[in-house]
């Protein structure tokens, strides 16, 4: 049996919405500010396997999101256990977390570090994230000369290549043109046929859900409400919106 590599046991994440910035700021001093609380991922329980892939879905507002950056680290759950085993690639805010005034060849060093990657392993795969990207004629460029495209682009080709054991991708596709949209897919597809990958896949098409996932899982308002085989989850999700 394959082991699993992300377990969440009874995962819950509150947001605070204050009315203003200014009162969100002032409540780290004192208590006395008032605030709703907004239960963003309401008691969810999972586990995947190594190499299965699982589409969320889920309306906007639903918790997919929240979901994710739990995964990926770049928030923290209130309340539950979350277990991540393998090196997490998340394709979430691809066009983000550049170094502005760096190259676009610097900016992949600089990713790489920030992903834990030794230097000699991104040296060798520098290559073909440049080409994969499209940008030959412009890696030696400072970053902030790049269009949004360009850098959600770089961004993808980094993420992609490094070869990761969880591959996280949540609706960012679309940023680029839908030619490079269609080239990431199958990149995708690649990725996770050759290298048992293990796929979370947030898509607004139940069609690319189908085509890349086994599983899937629906949220509704933060709570997890079916887990099971894609067809049946895209059925019942498409039922539940119309
Ligand atoms: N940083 C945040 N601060 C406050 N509320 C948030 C924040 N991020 C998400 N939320 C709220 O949590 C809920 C779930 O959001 P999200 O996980 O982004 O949903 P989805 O990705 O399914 O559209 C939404 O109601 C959203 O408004
Ligand atoms: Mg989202």
């Amino acid at each position: 049996m394959s082991e699993d590599v992300v377990v969440f046991k009874n995962v819950t994440k509150k947001y605070r919405l204050f009315k203003t910035r200014r009162e969100r700021l002032i409540s780290v001093f004192t208590k006395r500010v008032k605030y709703t609380t907004k239960l963003a991922v309401n008691d969810v329980s999972f586990k995947i396997k190594k190499g299965e892939t699982v589409a969320i879905l889920g309306k906007n507002g639903a918790g997919k999101s929240t979901i994710l950056k739990i995964i990926t680290g770049v928030s923290f759950q209130n309340e539950g256990e979350v277990e991540i085993k393998g090196r997490v690639s998340a394709l979430l805010e691809l066009a983000t977390g550049f170094e502005d005034t760096f190259t676009g060849r610097e900016n992949i060093y600089l990713k790489g570090d920030l992903l834990g990657i030794p230097k000699d392993e991104i040296k060798k795969l520098e290559k073909q994230i440049v080409e994969f990207a499209e940008l030959e004629e412009y890696i030696d460029q400072p970053i902030r000369t790049y269009s949004s495209g360009m850098r959600a682009r770089l961004g993808f080709a980094i993420y992609i290549n490094i070869e990761p054991e969880i591959l996280i991708v949540d609706e960012v596709l679309s940023v680029g043109d839908k030619q490079f949209e269609k080239k990431c897919l199958q990149k995708v597809n690649e990725v996770i046929e050759k290298h048992d990958v293990t796929l979370l896949f947030v898509t607004h098409s139940t069609e690319t859900a189908k085509k890349f996932c086994k599983r899937g899982i629906i949220l509704n308002e933060g709570k997890l409400v079916f887990d099971g085989d894609i067809k049946e989850a895209v059925e019942k999700y498409e039922s539940s919106i119309n």
